[in-house]
């Protein structure tokens, strides 16, 4: 499979604001992979989707990232995304001034590379036609990039990013939340239709509920800034009927939580409170 990206992350260990949070975390993916991690709130999931796509409050201290043999670590973000990364944020940024159409479209010629710009014709219909997948009200492309957007049109927005951009890795974290069941199917569908054999997906999140719509070949566990955990289809449903108090009892984590300060917790935590 000439196509066929391979994305290792080995070691990986980061810090923000001068404290550890990723605490030495390996997993590989390959081309037609769909890999889920699960996790309690505050256990580094999103820290990890900003390390790796470059954003400089989080600093890699350990450990190496690799796609297709590159180093990712060396690449600033925009070499990042084209390169084929790509990550749907769990808070999309708001910028006002660009429309979406604007900044859809310098993406994508950036990813595309000069003298291979997309034509504007092409591009209207392939904004349409995916839109139109998505269930999304044309008249968005012309609003400013998620301005005054509801959470679950950030996320349709999201999406439509990920549809257009063609990445060969592609990472959402927590696209499920803040969604409604019909903008969850939506929003799987448009995944689902974008699984190939050239593209791997990371699915963060803390429900099982996505994963019923994006069926992953692997599931991964964090907690403490690391993956504890790992195995198929049948862990994400174990987690889903005995939530993640097994996980600690067998593995002896009381707090799952990473990057707290240590005397916050004079008292120790309880751990059998539910999360959600
Ligand atoms: N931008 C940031 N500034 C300061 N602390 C942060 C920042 N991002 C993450 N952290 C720290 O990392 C911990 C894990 O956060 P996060 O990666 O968002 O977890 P999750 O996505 O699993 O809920 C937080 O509790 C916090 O201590
Ligand atoms: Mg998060």
């Amino acid at each position: 499979m000439a196509n066929s990206p391979q994305f290792i992350i080995d070691g990986l260990k980061a810090t923000v604001e001068g404290k550890e949070i990723l605490k030495g975390l390996s997993l590989s993916i390959k081309g037609g992979e769909v890999h889920a991690i699960m996790g309690p709130n505050g256990t580094g999931k999103s820290t990890l989707a900003s390390t790796l796509m470059g954003h400089p409050k989080y600093e890699v201290t350990e450990g190496s990232v690799s796609l297709n043999g590159e180093d990712v670590l060396e690449m600033a973000t925009d070499e990042r995304a084209r390169a084929g990364l790509f990550l749907a944020m769990q808070y999309p940024s708001e910028i006002t001034g660009v429309t979406n159409a604007d900044f859809l479209r310098s993406a994508i010629n950036a990813r595309r590379g000069e003298g291979n710009e997309i034509s504007l014709i092409k591009f209207i219909r392939q904004m349409e036609s995916k839109m139109k997948e998505l269930e999304m009200n044309p008249e968005f492309m012309h609003r400013y990039l998620n301005e005054g957007f509801s959470g679950g049109e950030k996320k349709r927005n999201e999406i439509l990013q990920m549809m257009n951009l063609d990445p060969s890795i592609v990472i959402l974290d927590e696209i499920d939340s803040g969604l409604d069941i019909d903008a969850l199917r939506i929003v799987a569908t448009g995944v689902n239709a974008m699984r190939s054999e050239d593209r791997g997906f990371l699915i963060i999140t803390h429900y099982q509920r996505l994963l019923n719509y994006i069926k992953p070949d692997f599931v991964h566990v964090m907690m403490q800034g690391r993956i504890v955990k790992s195995g198929g289809p049948e862990l994400a449903e174990r987690l889903e009927n005995e939530g993640y108090d097994w996980v600690k009892e067998e593995l002896g984590i009381v707090d799952e939580t990473v990057g707290k300060d240590e005397t916050e917790f004079k008292v120790p935590m309880n751990t059998t409170a539910p999360k959600y």
